[in-house]
């Protein structure tokens, strides 16, 4: 397939391959290590209903978006923005310095994940009390964590390296699977657990007394960061899709999957949570502490539990964080001329930087701050609160305004030859409330945050 560069450019091997990748780079440590704490954080179940609406009403509209402009256009972010307008350009640039950022923390985690897959048999679990310290020991040591991030990045560089068909797709169609039968495994050894039934109640019955604006902002943000939306990733994605696919329903099927991990992931959780009478609002550690610390009481069994917790998230960070480095180098490939193994090597260096600094924010160089937070927190807040709901908003405005509607129709339903039903619906959702809608909850919640 050319492109409208006249470069050959690699494709999905399949569109199984297409859907486990994709899948792959939506569920990850948003799934996993973000929506449960976030969820604790905001109360439960009001804030997983919000974030349902969000995800299915916007998430759903933006995906589909996104990889119909990938697809239309046969050109990652930065160019597919250009094609249609050079005033454009900027939203995908937008798209590929969230990419950067993220992926100054990301790996930062996943290398904790890793870590920690190691560290279920080198004492972990041994004293459940002491699992708390220990990971506050560990995250805020120099080297330690270090060693792992650098580890985590060279996983991506040689999947990366390989490509689209060779290494992406086949890393998510091996991996992928795998994730979803530990998590269905874990939620049902939760669920059977004695006492589980309050943390089933916590996740499945709304309180919104605790609903607040930041609530709506952190629900939108979680939406966007756990589909991968909102900096270009599904337009790169899109862009090696066949023109053959059905491209509303691959959404689905991403938008589902993804969602299906993170209610499995707070299934896994939750029960388990409160069985053994744990806080549910234990912040951005609740993987790395309440989850050993539940296994820690498990006896034998609990190692078991524990190394194929750390595995599996070591995996869907994995198929994430390729996703996100492969916005950058298929922007260097596209527009700036650039083979892949150079342009993955440059990337790559640029980003570990970033991370060495993330990483060390958490222990020696906790007194720098920006705006008032560490490094690691501001990557984090600065990409989930506000640049992926600004470029979500953007790519909706582009969308709905820019695209000429007949294009976005012939895009959507393979020139006419399968049906898209809702069309009009999503077209006028996309054009018209998407971005009012993001706009007014990025602003209450800003609003709400400084309060
Ligand atoms: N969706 C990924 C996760 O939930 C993170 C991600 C964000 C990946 C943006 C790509 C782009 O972990």
């Amino acid at each position: 397939m050319e492109n409208l560069n006249g470069k050959q450019r690699d494709n999905w091997g399949s569109r199984l391959g297409f859907v486990m990748a994709a899948a792959g780079s939506a569920v990850g440590l948003g799934n996993i290590w973000r929506f449960p704490y976030t969820t604790g954080e905001n109360g439960g179940s009001a804030f997983i209903i919000i974030y349902l609406v969000f995800v299915f009403v916007i998430g759903l509209s933006v995906m589909t978006a996104e990889l119909a402009v990938g697809r239309r256009t046969q050109l990652a972010a930065v160019g597919a923005f250009k094609k249609y307008s050079n005033r454009w350009t900027f939203a995908g640039v937008l798209g590929v310095i969230s990419a950067f950022f993220i992926m100054g923390f990301y790996p930062v985690v996943g290398g904790w994940a890793m870590a920690y897959v190691v560290k279920t048999f080198t004492g972990l679990l041994s004293n459940a009390s002491a699992v708390g310290d220990s990971f506050g020991a560990f995250i805020s040591a120099p080297i330690e964590p270090l060693f792992w991030f650098i580890l985590f990045l060279l996983a991506n560089v040689v999947i990366v390296i390989k490509g689209i068909s060779g290494g992406i797709e086949k890393a998510g169609k091996i991996l992928m699977p795998t994730l979803f039968v530990l998590f269905i495994f874990l939620a049902i050894r939760s669920v059977t657990l004695e006492g589980a039934g309050a943390g089933l109640e916590f996740l499945f019955k709304p309180d919104f007394s605790k609903v607040t604006g930041e609530t709506f902002l952190a629900a939108l943000g979680q939406a966007f960061f756990s589909l991968s939306l909102g900096m270009g990733c599904m337009i790169t994605y899109g862009s090696y899709l066949s023109k053959k696919e059905n491209l509303p329903q691959n959404a689905l099927i991403v938008t589902t999957l993804d969602t299906a991990v993170a209610i499995l992931a707070g299934i896994a959780i939750f029960p388990a949570l409160f069985a053994f009478n744990m806080e549910p609002a234990a912040g951005p550690g609740l993987v790395f502490v309440v989850v050993p610390t539940i296994f820690a009481q498990m006896g034998a069994l609990g190692y078991l539990f524990s190394a194929v917790f750390f595995v599996a998230l070591t995996v869907a960070a994995l198929t994430s964080s390729v996703s996100l480095l492969e916005v950058v180098v298929s922007y260097l490939i596209d527009q700036k001329n650039m083979e892949r193994k150079p342009a993955v090597i440059l990337t790559v260096v640029i980003m570990g930087i970033f991370g060495i600094f993330a990483s060390l924010s958490m222990g020696v160089l906790g007194d720098v701050k920006i705006l008032g937070v560490i490094f690691f927190d501001f990557l984090d807040i600065l990409t989930d609160k506000i640049f992926l709901a600004i470029g979500g908003m953007l790519l909706a405005i582009f969308v709905g305004w820019v695209v000429k509607k007949e294009d976005l129709q012939d895009e959507l339903t393979n020139s006419g030859t399968v049906k898209f039903g809702l069309f009009n619906v999503w077209y006028n959702l996309v054009k018209y409330v998407i971005p009012f809608a993001v706009a007014i909850i990025a602003v209450a919640g800003i609003i709400s945050i400084t309060e």
